[in-house]
């Protein structure tokens, strides 16, 4: 029985399902002298229980329990104990509960900034305010939970005073590209009764410092201020408050027309103004601390001052003034743009923020901030930084980047961003030729700006794991430390992330920091190479590859590829002009074809297939390289974590390990489809000879084995099968067998690879059969399981690979493939591989 009680309290220790994110308090080796070097007790000095100090004692507490076991108990009164606290609270209740000054220790805090001291006898953690005590408590649990005892005695301050999420939560509770499940705030047109994921949001986010959450889509809907949301949204904030958290709104532009039965919503007109000043007074009686609003105007189909012929600055304005008297701030979306006709050589979709911003500057309010995503179109794989940013000077502005991988994988593929947003945030754009990084403008010091920071759009969801994979996890957690100080070293802030997520293992420190670290090379390299854009599907659900759905539309995401040429000619001399919306020094660089880094030279030129790069390849032979060399890498990262299979719990090894599968499997679709796609277009030769005359020795064919109940199938776009062809069931009630007699590889062991499609709305049945004798069987259940949509068509987003490893294999042995349809799923099979050890097909 005790035997029994220790393996099942075992089995509770180890299963984690990632609710808890990088907050785990797990247990760390700490031996007597450690033991007694604890703080014994906490003095939090604050005692009422809303608030973010008393928050930061509990938290301490249960730090301190989890990590080591150690009780202390929690005061609110005095000074504690001075040879064994731990005392937190803001520099103003230190200095009058402990009587003495900390004028010769603590530097001026500015605004969220702390004090962390561990030298002495006493722990102080000292805020400028409640939230700045609170985040130096996170502070320094992070440095327990990570086994650090070192004596520091630092102060930090924020980079920026805006360090906001945003939310895309639809209010029926679905989440616009969301990975992680339902929305935590809303179900059925209004806020959830239980608030208890909300609360535990901000806790996460509080640790990172992040300070607003916008909860609702930009894409807003008027009804998120009826009466009833409003009550809910103070609801939301009364939960974020105690973490130091504030709350957000989005609005639809239309609002008073559409809600408040208006004729007109005219940002010029009383009634409107009213209206807005009216709505904003009643936010601020049930939310008196509320952070703002987030406007998305006159773009993608939203309302905006456009209308009545208004300017985004009178627009923005207009909730400027509403809130103002209340001290909160608008944040004023530069995803502007218009539909564009691919064959005006001239149009460019990446030259409206500009085009729209730019006069404007000096005409927004004191408390209005422009947000702008990092490049000019669309949170691609690599994008040259926003020009937008260079043109605003009497504006503050906010950088917006996107946690959620709606362009990077939707978290079916590991992709670590920090590296990505550091090729923006460090970029210096040589404003009156002087240094003018990014990072410096968005905090307000290059322009002398009051206001500025960061917006993500993060989109956590029921899920356990928040973003539905705990790998992505780290892109939350980074996200918040840049924007505390952009300067930190995107793999030092990775690896507290994986010590606090795993535990201090050092094998599982070097795997997943290689992993993480190689990981959006590797998906640039099979999604999008040389600043085409990541290649996928822009008209559907931008996941998996189809590069042609990228031009002959009018969303100007365009490659302009055709048989002998490709690229975007943004020069002022020939192309659109884009070029020339940077200061005089980048501009130059960009409108050179020799001075563009080969990583945009597709960004901003139009050449030739065979155009040769600075790396000396062509364009072309870079792509299929690249293509192969990143899936390559993808493989790797699945046999890198079975290495840590003992070193890790069972549930989160298991949930990663399915998806670091899927993802190798998938990106050995996004290559083939890009180099198929690619050399089917130019004609031009694989110097390699893996692309083109179907150079797959290793596999066979769905379609060339004996189908009964099955048929061949011509896939579309046609680059996302192997030899543009697959098969599917005859009908989706009959079953389908195909059968194949293995003489054409020698006898011995093989991983079986069976590519097939997984669809939305089927959840057929495959099973697969050496000699009669059953392999192994699947479900297509993709839709359960990866938190993302695939797609209900058979193309290269329901493309996926399962491999059975090991499989010993005679020469003249039978495979047969077995498939049972499902609803809209008629059981798609592409090809079977078999393949040798270490041999990636
Ligand atoms: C992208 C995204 C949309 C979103 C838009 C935005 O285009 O696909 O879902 O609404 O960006 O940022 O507003």
């Amino acid at each position: 029985m005790r035997g029994l009680l220790f393996l099942v309290s075992l089995g509770l220790v180890a299963a984690e399902d990632g609710l808890d994110g990088w907050l785990r308090y797990a247990p760390v080796p700490c031996d007597k002298g450690c033991h007694d070097a604890l703080p014994s007790s906490v003095v939090a000095l604050n005692s009422t229980e809303t608030s973010p100090v008393y928050v930061a004692g509990l938290e301490l507490q249960k730090g301190l329990q989890g990590i080591f076991g150690k009780w202390a108990n929690v005061g609110h009164e005095n000074c504690g104990d001075s040879s064994s606290s731990v005392v937190v609270g803001t520099v103003d209740e230190y200095t009058k509960a402990c009587g003495s000054s900390t004028d010769d220790e603590v530097p001026e805090l500015e605004e969220d900034g702390f004090w962390l001291s561990t030298r002495g006898d006493m722990v102080r953690i000292l805020g400028q305010n409640e939230r700045g005590a609170l985040y130096g408590a996170f502070e320094y649990l992070s440095m327990l939970a990570q086994g650090n005892f070192s004596r520091v005695a630092y102060a930090t301050n924020p980079h920026a005073p805006v360090r906001w999420v945003n939310q895309w939560d639809n209010l029926d509770g679905s989440i616009e590209r969301g990975y992680g499940g339902a929305s935590i705030f809303f179900e059925n047109g209004v806020v959830v009764d239980d608030l208890t994921r909300a609360a535990q949001y901000a806790r996460l986010l509080a640790s990172v410092r992040v300070n607003g959450v916008v909860v609702n889509n930009v894409n807003a809907n008027a009804s998120i201020l009826s009466p009833r949301n409003i009550e809910g949204l103070g609801r939301i904030a009364d939960v974020f408050r105690p973490y130091g958290v504030q709350l957000g709104v989005s609005l639809n532009f239309a609002s008073p027309m559409t809600l408040g039965g208006l004729s007109t919503f005219d940002p010029l007109n009383a009634s409107v103004i009213a209206w807005w000043t009216n709505i904003t007074d009643q936010i601020y009686q049930r939310i008196p601390d509320m952070a703002g609003y987030l406007v998305k105007a006159d773009s993608e189909g939203q309302p905006g001052p456009f209308t009545y012929n208004r300017t985004l600055a009178q627009g923005a304005n207009l909730f400027a003034k509403a809130l103002q008297p209340h001290g909160g701030i608008v944040m004023f979306r530069a995803f502007v743009y218009n539909q564009l006709n691919e064959s005006d050589w001239k149009a460019d979709r990446a030259s409206a923020a500009v085009q729209f911003f730019k006069d404007l500057d000096g005409q927004f309010d004191e408390n209005v901030v422009v947000q702008i995503k990092y490049g000019p179109i669309d949170f691609q794989v690599r994008e040259p930084t926003s020009p937008l940013f260079a043109h605003l000077q009497n504006t503050s502005t906010a950088i917006e980047l996107e946690v959620t991988q709606e362009y990077l994988g939707q978290q079916c593929h590991l992709v670590y961003l920090p590296p990505l947003w550091k090729t923006v945030l460090d970029f210096d754009l040589r404003v009156d030729s002087k240094l003018s990084l990014v990072r410096d403008i968005i905090s307000g010091k290059r322009f002398n700006r009051p206001l500025g920071g960061w917006a993500a759009v993060v989109n956590v969801g029921t899920n356990t794991t928040w973003l539905g994979s705990h790998l992505a996890m780290s892109n939350l957690y980074a996200y918040g430390r840049l924007a505390w100080d952009p300067t930190e070293d995107p793999q030092s802030m990775l690896q507290d992330w994986i010590r606090l997520t795993f535990g201090l293992d050092r094998s599982v420190l070097d795997t997943v920091t290689q992993m993480s670290m190689e990981s959006w090379p590797a998906y640039e390299n099979y999604s999008g190479n040389l600043g085409i854009q990541t290649l996928t599907d822009i008209l559907y659900t931008h996941f998996g590859p189809n590069p042609a759905s990228q031009d002959n539309n009018g969303w100007g995401q365009w490659t302009r590829a055709d048989q002998k040429t490709i690229g975007m000619d943004r020069t002022v001399s020939n192309g659109t002009g884009f070029s020339g919306q940077y200061p005089p020094e980048i501009a130059a660089m960009y409108e050179n074809i020799d001075t563009t880094p080969d990583d945009l030279l597709l960004w901003f030129h139009h050449v030739n297939y065979t155009h040769r790069l600075h790396s000396g390849k062509t364009v072309i032979q870079h792509f299929y390289d690249a293509h192969y060399r990143g899936a390559e890498t993808a493989q790797t990262f699945v046999t890198m974590w079975e290495s840590l299979r003992d070193r890790i719990d069972a549930e989160r090894w298991t949930d990663v390990h399915f998806r670091l599968t899927y993802q190798a499997g998938h990106s050995i679709i996004w290559r083939d489809a890009i180099t198929t796609f690619y050399h089917n277009l130019s004609s031009v030769p694989d110097e390699a000879d893996r692309v083109g005359n179907h150079n797959h020795p290793w596999r066979i064919e769905a379609e060339s084995m004996t189908l009964t109940g099955y048929k061949p199938y011509p896939i579309t776009p046609f680059e996302t099968a192997s030899n543009a062809t697959a098969i599917v069931t005859t009908s989706n009630s009959t079953i389908g067998t195909a059968t194949t007699r293995l003489t054409q590889f020698p006898s011995g062991t093989y991983d079986l690879a069976i590519n097939y499609y997984d669809l939305v709305g089927g959840r057929a049945r495959w099973e697969i059969f050496l000699n009669n004798r059953l392999l192994g069987q699947w479900v297509g259940n993709n839709e359960d399981r990866l938190g993302h949509a695939p797609s209900v068509y058979i193309d290269g987003h329901s493309a996926t690979r399962i491999t059975f490893r090991g499989v010993h294999v005679r020469r003249g042995d039978v495979l047969t493939v077995v498939g049972i349809p499902d609803g809209i799923e008629p059981a798609p099979v592409d090809y079977v591989a078999l393949l040798p050890e270490g041999v990636v097909d």
